[in-house]
C-alpha cells in the first residue's frame, strides 16, 4: 500500500512510495550482490569520483557510498580538489578502466566549470559506464540494444511499470531534455511502446500539451513549474525535480520541492512522485542494479533478473 497524500482537501491522487520501492529493489541487488560474490571470488566494485566541494554533490556521493556498502559491493570514493587538472581526472579514470576489481565507474557531475564534462564522460570504459552517459551506451538504448541506462529514468520506468503495468500506447509527455534525464526516459518509454512527446523550453502550449498526457514527467530542475491544472484527470506523474526554495528564516535551510507543485497536481492526477521520497530514492537503488549488471557482464555471467 502506498501512503496517504500529505494533503487536506478533496484529492484523489496517491503517493507513489519511492523510498519502499528503493528498498526492496535493494534488497534484490543485495541477495544478488551476495551470489555474484560467491561465484566469482569477489565482490562487485564500483567507484565514484567526485570533483570539488558543491555542496549537493557532496551529499550525493556520501549516499552512493553507504549504499554501495549495505548492498555487499566494494570500491572507493575518490574526492579530489577542485583545480583537478583534466590530464590528472583523465588518469584516474584510465586507471579505473584497466583495475579488474573496479566494475563501475561514476564521474559525479557537475564538473568544475574547467573540466570538459563530454571528454571525461566519454573516456570511461563503456563496460564500467554505470551512468549510462557514454555516448555507446547513449546510442545502444537509442537503436535498443542492451545497454547500461542511466540511473534516474530507469528508476523512474520501474515506478510507472509498477504503477500502470504495460505503457504501451499511454501517451507520455518528458518536460526537459537533458542527456541525463529527458532524452534517455523518451527512450526507455519509447522501447515499452509508450507514445512520446519530448517537451522543453522552447515547446509552444506547454500547459495544454501537458494535459494530454496519461504519464506525465517532469525534468526541468524548475520548482513547482508544472501546476495542478496541467494535469489529465487520472494521469500518472513523475516528479523528477529536486529543488530547495531559498530558506524561510535566517540560518534556516529552505524547503525541498520537486518540479510539480504537489498538492495542486495531486487534485488531479490518479498517482504522483512525492519530493522527497519518490525518484530520488531509486536512482541510488538503480546504480547499485547497473553496478551488478556491469560485474556480471565482465564476468560472463548471466545477467541477475531484478
Ligand atoms: N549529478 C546529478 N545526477 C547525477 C547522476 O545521475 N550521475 C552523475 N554522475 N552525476 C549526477
Amino acid at each position: 500500500m502506498s501512503p496517504a497524500l500529505p494533503t487536506g482537501g478533496p484529492t484523489r491522487g496517491r503517493a507513489i512510495d519511492g523510498k519502499a520501492a528503493a528498498a526492496a529493489l535493494r534488497e534484490k541487488v543485495a541477495e544478488a550482490a551476495r551470489e555474484f560474490s560467491r561465484k566469482a571470488l569477489r565482490k562487485p566494485g564500483l567507484h565514484v569520483v567526485l570533483v570539488g566541494e558543491d555542496p549537493a554533490s557532496s551529499v550525493y556521493v556520501g549516499a552512493k557510498e553507504k549504499a554501495l556498502n549495505a548492498a555487499g559491493m566494494t570500491g572507493a570514493v575518490h574526492r579530489l580538489p577542485t583545480d583537478t587538472s583534466e590530464g590528472d581526472l583523465l588518469g584516474l579514470v584510465r586507471k579505473l578502466n584497466s583495475d579488474p576489481a573496479v566494475d563501475g565507474i561514476l564521474v559525479q557531475l557537475p564538473l568544475p566549470s574547467h573540466l570538459d564534462e563530454a571528454k571525461v564522460l566519454d573516456t570511461i570504459d563503456p563496460a564500467k559506464d554505470v551512468d549510462g552517459f557514454h555516448v555507446v551506451n547513449a546510442g545502444k538504448l537509442a537503436v535498443g540494444k542492451d545497454a547500461l541506462v542511466p540511473c534516474t529514468p530507469a528508476g523512474c520506468i520501474r515506478l510507472l511499470k509498477a504503477e500502470r503495468g504495460d505503457l504501451s500506447g499511454l501517451h507520455a509527455v518528458v518536460i526537459g531534455r537533458s542527456n541525463i534525464v529527458g532524452k534517455p526516459m523518451a527512450q526507455l518509454l519509447l522501447a515499452e511502446n509508450a507514445t512520446v512527446t519530448i517537451a522543453h523550453s522552447r515547446t509552444r502550449n506547454l500547459p495544454e500539451l501537458a494535459k494530454t498526457a496519461d504519464i506525465l514527467v517532469a525534468a526541468v530542475g524548475r520548482p513547482e513549474m508544472v501546476k495542478g491544472d496541467w494535469v489529465k484527470e487520472g494521469a500518472t506523474v513523475i516528479d523528477v525535480g529536486i529543488n530547495r526554495l531559498p530558506p524561510a528564516e535566517e540560518g534556516g535551510k529552505g524547503k525541498l520541492v520537486g518540479d510539480v507543485a504537489y498538492d495542486e497536481a495531486a487534485k488531479h492526477a490518479a498517482a504522483i512522485t512525492p519530493v522527497p521520497g519518490g525518484v530520488g530514492p531509486m536512482t541510488i537503488a538503480m546504480l547499485l542494479a547497473n553496478t551488478l549488471a556491469a560485474a556480471h557482464a565482465r564476468e560472463g555471467f548471466e545477467a541477475p533478473s531484478l
